[in-house]
Protein backbone atom coordinates (compact mmCIF):
# COMPACT_ATOMS: atom_id res chain seq x y z
CA UNK A 1 0.00 0.00 0.00
CA UNK A 2 1.45 3.46 -0.40
CA UNK A 3 1.45 5.95 2.18
CA UNK A 4 -1.14 8.68 1.60
CA UNK A 5 -0.20 12.18 2.48
CA UNK A 6 -2.68 13.78 4.90
CA UNK A 7 -2.79 17.44 5.88
CA UNK A 8 -4.71 17.91 8.87
CA UNK A 9 -6.50 21.51 8.53
CA UNK A 10 -9.27 23.30 11.54
CA UNK A 11 -12.00 23.38 9.44
CA UNK A 12 -13.57 24.32 5.88
CA UNK A 13 -12.02 27.44 5.49
CA UNK A 14 -8.21 26.34 5.80
CA UNK A 15 -9.09 23.16 4.21
CA UNK A 16 -9.98 25.55 0.73
CA UNK A 17 -6.97 27.77 1.07
CA UNK A 18 -4.65 24.71 1.45
CA UNK A 19 -6.35 23.33 -1.43
CA UNK A 20 -6.44 26.63 -3.85
CA UNK A 21 -2.66 27.47 -2.64
CA UNK A 22 -1.49 23.72 -3.81
CA UNK A 23 -3.51 24.01 -7.06
CA UNK A 24 -2.04 27.73 -7.22
CA UNK A 25 1.33 26.33 -7.17
CA UNK A 26 0.88 23.06 -9.87
CA UNK A 27 -0.53 25.93 -11.87
CA UNK A 28 2.70 28.28 -12.09
CA UNK A 29 4.82 25.15 -12.07
CA UNK A 30 2.90 24.21 -15.23
CA UNK A 31 0.97 26.94 -16.81
CA UNK A 32 -0.47 24.25 -19.54
CA UNK A 33 -1.45 21.77 -17.40
CA UNK A 34 -4.68 19.24 -17.45
CA UNK A 35 -6.81 20.05 -14.58
CA UNK A 36 -9.63 17.41 -13.29
CA UNK A 37 -11.99 19.12 -11.11
CA UNK A 38 -15.09 18.59 -8.92
CA UNK A 39 -18.04 20.28 -7.97
CA UNK A 40 -20.41 19.54 -4.89
CA UNK A 41 -20.13 21.79 -1.68
CA UNK A 42 -16.89 20.63 -0.72
CA UNK A 43 -14.65 22.27 -3.80
CA UNK A 44 -16.84 25.68 -3.39
CA UNK A 45 -14.99 27.34 -1.03
CA UNK A 46 -11.57 26.51 -3.08
CA UNK A 47 -12.83 27.88 -6.43
CA UNK A 48 -13.74 31.02 -4.28
CA UNK A 49 -9.91 31.64 -3.28
CA UNK A 50 -8.63 30.67 -6.69
CA UNK A 51 -10.54 33.04 -7.92
CA UNK A 52 -9.77 36.05 -5.46
CA UNK A 53 -5.85 35.09 -6.58
CA UNK A 54 -6.75 35.18 -10.01
CA UNK A 55 -7.98 38.89 -9.49
CA UNK A 56 -5.01 40.28 -6.89
CA UNK A 57 -2.02 37.77 -8.00
CA UNK A 58 -3.11 37.45 -11.69
CA UNK A 59 -2.47 33.74 -11.38
CA UNK A 60 -3.02 32.84 -15.27
CA UNK A 61 -4.91 29.65 -16.17
CA UNK A 62 -4.99 30.88 -20.11
CA UNK A 63 -2.83 27.65 -21.05
CA UNK A 64 -4.79 25.40 -18.24
CA UNK A 65 -7.33 22.72 -19.48
CA UNK A 66 -9.97 21.25 -17.29
CA UNK A 67 -11.91 18.13 -17.20
CA UNK A 68 -14.87 17.83 -14.86
CA UNK A 69 -15.78 14.39 -13.34
CA UNK A 70 -18.90 13.93 -14.00
CA UNK A 71 -22.29 15.59 -15.16
CA UNK A 72 -26.26 14.41 -14.80
CA UNK A 73 -27.89 12.91 -17.54
CA UNK A 74 -30.69 14.67 -19.04
CA UNK A 75 -29.38 18.59 -18.15
CA UNK A 76 -28.27 20.54 -20.46
CA UNK A 77 -25.13 23.08 -19.81
CA UNK A 78 -27.21 26.14 -19.30
CA UNK A 79 -29.89 23.96 -16.35
CA UNK A 80 -28.35 25.65 -12.83
CA UNK A 81 -28.14 22.40 -11.63
CA UNK A 82 -25.74 21.44 -14.43
CA UNK A 83 -22.20 20.98 -13.03
CA UNK A 84 -21.37 22.75 -16.38
CA UNK A 85 -23.44 25.63 -15.10
CA UNK A 86 -22.22 25.09 -11.75
CA UNK A 87 -18.74 25.06 -13.06
CA UNK A 88 -19.39 28.46 -14.94
CA UNK A 89 -20.97 30.20 -12.90
CA UNK A 90 -18.39 29.34 -9.82
CA UNK A 91 -15.42 29.34 -11.50
CA UNK A 92 -14.56 29.69 -15.16
CA UNK A 93 -16.16 32.78 -15.79
CA UNK A 94 -14.52 34.20 -13.25
CA UNK A 95 -10.85 33.40 -14.78
CA UNK A 96 -8.26 34.03 -17.71
CA UNK A 97 -9.49 30.66 -18.97
CA UNK A 98 -10.18 29.43 -22.53
CA UNK A 99 -13.74 27.72 -22.44
CA UNK A 100 -13.36 25.61 -24.88
CA UNK A 101 -10.71 24.20 -23.20
CA UNK A 102 -13.47 23.15 -20.35
CA UNK A 103 -14.67 20.31 -20.63
CA UNK A 104 -17.25 18.67 -18.82
CA UNK A 105 -19.53 15.88 -20.44
CA UNK A 106 -22.52 16.82 -22.14
CA UNK A 107 -25.52 15.62 -20.11
CA UNK A 108 -27.79 16.09 -22.60
CA UNK A 109 -26.76 14.38 -25.50
CA UNK A 110 -28.54 11.86 -27.41
CA UNK A 111 -26.00 9.32 -27.16
CA UNK A 112 -24.88 9.12 -23.84
CA UNK A 113 -22.86 5.82 -24.69
CA UNK A 114 -21.12 7.30 -27.30
CA UNK A 115 -20.48 10.72 -25.28
CA UNK A 116 -18.53 8.33 -22.53
CA UNK A 117 -16.73 7.09 -24.84
CA UNK A 118 -15.96 10.79 -26.25
CA UNK A 119 -15.26 11.92 -23.42
CA UNK A 120 -12.11 9.18 -22.38
CA UNK A 121 -11.15 9.35 -25.65
CA UNK A 122 -10.44 13.20 -24.96
CA UNK A 123 -8.92 13.13 -21.59
CA UNK A 124 -6.11 10.46 -23.57
CA UNK A 125 -5.75 12.77 -26.35
CA UNK A 126 -4.55 15.80 -24.26
CA UNK A 127 -1.91 13.33 -22.71
CA UNK A 128 -4.14 12.30 -19.49
CA UNK A 129 -4.51 14.58 -16.11
CA UNK A 130 -1.98 16.09 -14.24
CA UNK A 131 -3.71 16.98 -11.39
CA UNK A 132 -7.71 15.58 -10.39
CA UNK A 133 -9.35 17.63 -7.51
CA UNK A 134 -12.02 15.01 -6.09
CA UNK A 135 -14.61 15.34 -2.98
CA UNK A 136 -16.46 11.85 -1.39
CA UNK A 137 -19.66 10.89 -0.93
CA UNK A 138 -20.68 9.85 2.49
CA UNK A 139 -20.56 6.48 1.04
CA UNK A 140 -17.49 6.42 -0.31
CA UNK A 141 -18.25 7.41 -4.07
CA UNK A 142 -15.99 9.96 -5.82
CA UNK A 143 -17.22 11.57 -8.81
CA UNK A 144 -20.54 9.19 -9.20
CA UNK A 145 -18.76 5.76 -8.61
CA UNK A 146 -21.58 4.40 -6.55
CA UNK A 147 -20.53 1.68 -4.14
CA UNK A 148 -20.13 -1.91 -6.15
CA UNK A 149 -18.79 0.14 -9.29
CA UNK A 150 -15.84 -1.92 -10.81
CA UNK A 151 -12.22 -0.44 -10.15
CA UNK A 152 -12.06 -1.36 -14.18
CA UNK A 153 -14.55 1.54 -14.78
CA UNK A 154 -13.76 3.71 -17.94
CA UNK A 155 -16.08 6.86 -17.92
CA UNK A 156 -19.72 5.73 -17.42
CA UNK A 157 -23.02 5.98 -17.05
CA UNK A 158 -24.82 5.38 -13.46
CA UNK A 159 -27.61 4.84 -11.89
CA UNK A 160 -27.61 7.20 -8.61
CA UNK A 161 -27.82 6.05 -5.20
CA UNK A 162 -30.95 6.91 -3.60
CA UNK A 163 -28.39 8.58 -0.83
CA UNK A 164 -26.57 10.75 -3.48
CA UNK A 165 -30.13 12.15 -4.94
CA UNK A 166 -31.23 12.84 -0.89
CA UNK A 167 -27.61 14.79 -0.29
CA UNK A 168 -28.10 16.12 -3.57
CA UNK A 169 -31.60 16.90 -3.74
CA UNK A 170 -30.28 20.10 -1.58
CA UNK A 171 -30.01 21.70 -4.87
CA UNK A 172 -33.14 21.30 -6.55
CA UNK A 173 -36.53 22.34 -5.62
CA UNK A 174 -37.62 18.97 -4.61
CA UNK A 175 -35.40 15.04 -4.96
CA UNK A 176 -37.70 14.02 -7.36
CA UNK A 177 -36.39 16.90 -9.76
CA UNK A 178 -32.62 15.12 -9.09
CA UNK A 179 -32.09 13.33 -12.35
CA UNK A 180 -31.66 9.23 -11.96
CA UNK A 181 -28.48 9.05 -14.06
CA UNK A 182 -25.43 11.01 -14.33
CA UNK A 183 -22.12 10.52 -16.15
CA UNK A 184 -18.88 9.95 -14.23
CA UNK A 185 -15.36 9.40 -15.10
CA UNK A 186 -14.85 6.15 -13.83
CA UNK A 187 -12.80 4.21 -11.50
CA UNK A 188 -9.80 3.75 -14.06
CA UNK A 189 -9.85 7.44 -15.45
CA UNK A 190 -9.62 8.49 -12.29
CA UNK A 191 -6.85 6.34 -11.48
CA UNK A 192 -5.22 7.26 -14.50
CA UNK A 193 -4.33 10.73 -13.42
CA UNK A 194 -0.62 11.60 -12.67
CA UNK A 195 -2.14 13.25 -9.21
CA UNK A 196 -4.76 13.27 -7.04
CA UNK A 197 -5.85 15.76 -4.44
CA UNK A 198 -8.97 14.75 -2.51
CA UNK A 199 -10.93 17.59 0.22
CA UNK A 200 -12.79 16.15 2.77
CA UNK A 201 -14.56 18.35 5.53
CA UNK A 202 -17.16 18.18 7.94
CA UNK A 203 -18.90 15.65 10.83
CA UNK A 204 -20.83 13.96 8.24
CA UNK A 205 -17.61 12.80 6.20
CA UNK A 206 -16.35 11.40 9.49
CA UNK A 207 -17.45 7.79 8.89
CA UNK A 208 -16.00 7.96 5.22
CA UNK A 209 -12.90 9.52 6.49
CA UNK A 210 -12.35 6.44 8.73
CA UNK A 211 -13.02 3.93 5.81
CA UNK A 212 -11.18 5.50 3.62
CA UNK A 213 -8.03 5.20 6.00
CA UNK A 214 -8.82 1.93 7.96
CA UNK A 215 -11.22 0.16 5.84
CA UNK A 216 -10.52 -2.37 3.16
CA UNK A 217 -9.61 -1.71 -0.39
CA UNK A 218 -12.50 -2.69 -1.70
CA UNK A 219 -15.52 -2.03 -4.43
CA UNK A 220 -18.34 -1.42 -2.00
CA UNK A 221 -16.20 1.64 -0.99
CA UNK A 222 -15.13 3.40 -4.02
CA UNK A 223 -12.80 5.92 -2.68
CA UNK A 224 -10.74 3.30 -0.72
CA UNK A 225 -8.60 2.23 -4.13
CA UNK A 226 -7.08 5.46 -3.58
CA UNK A 227 -4.62 4.36 -1.58
CA UNK A 228 -3.49 2.29 -4.77
CA UNK A 229 -2.62 5.02 -6.24
CA UNK A 230 1.22 6.49 -6.07
CA UNK A 231 0.39 10.18 -5.41
CA UNK A 232 -2.44 11.09 -3.43
CA UNK A 233 -2.70 14.14 -0.79
CA UNK A 234 -5.89 13.89 1.55
CA UNK A 235 -6.33 17.78 3.14
CA UNK A 236 -8.91 17.09 5.70
CA UNK A 237 -10.45 18.82 8.55
CA UNK A 238 -11.00 18.08 12.03
CA UNK A 239 -14.52 17.58 12.05
CA UNK A 240 -14.00 14.80 9.38
CA UNK A 241 -11.20 13.59 10.79
CA UNK A 242 -13.09 13.28 14.16
CA UNK A 243 -11.07 15.40 16.48
C1 LIG B 1 -21.49 14.63 -5.51
C2 LIG B 1 -20.47 14.71 -6.67
C3 LIG B 1 -19.09 14.35 -6.22
C4 LIG B 1 -18.84 15.03 -4.89
C5 LIG B 1 -19.69 14.38 -3.82
C6 LIG B 1 -19.67 15.09 -2.49
O1 LIG B 1 -22.61 13.89 -5.78
N1 LIG B 1 -20.82 13.96 -7.83
O2 LIG B 1 -18.14 14.72 -7.20
O3 LIG B 1 -17.49 14.91 -4.52
O4 LIG B 1 -21.01 14.13 -4.28
O5 LIG B 1 -20.39 16.28 -2.53
P1 LIG B 1 -20.27 17.41 -1.43
O6 LIG B 1 -18.92 18.02 -1.63
O7 LIG B 1 -21.37 18.37 -1.74
O8 LIG B 1 -20.41 16.76 -0.12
Amino acid sequence: MNKVNIIKVNDYQEMSEKASQYIIDKVKANPKMVLGLATGGTPEGTYKRLIEDHDQNGTSYDGVATFNLDEYVGLSGDHPQSYRHYMNERFFNHIDINKENTYVPRGNTVDAEAECEAYEALMASVGGIDLQILGIGGNGHIGFNEPGTSFQSPTHIVDLAQSTKEANARYFANIDEVPNQAITMGIASIMKSREILLLISGENKHEAYKQLIEGEIQENFPASILRNHPYVTIIADKAAIGE
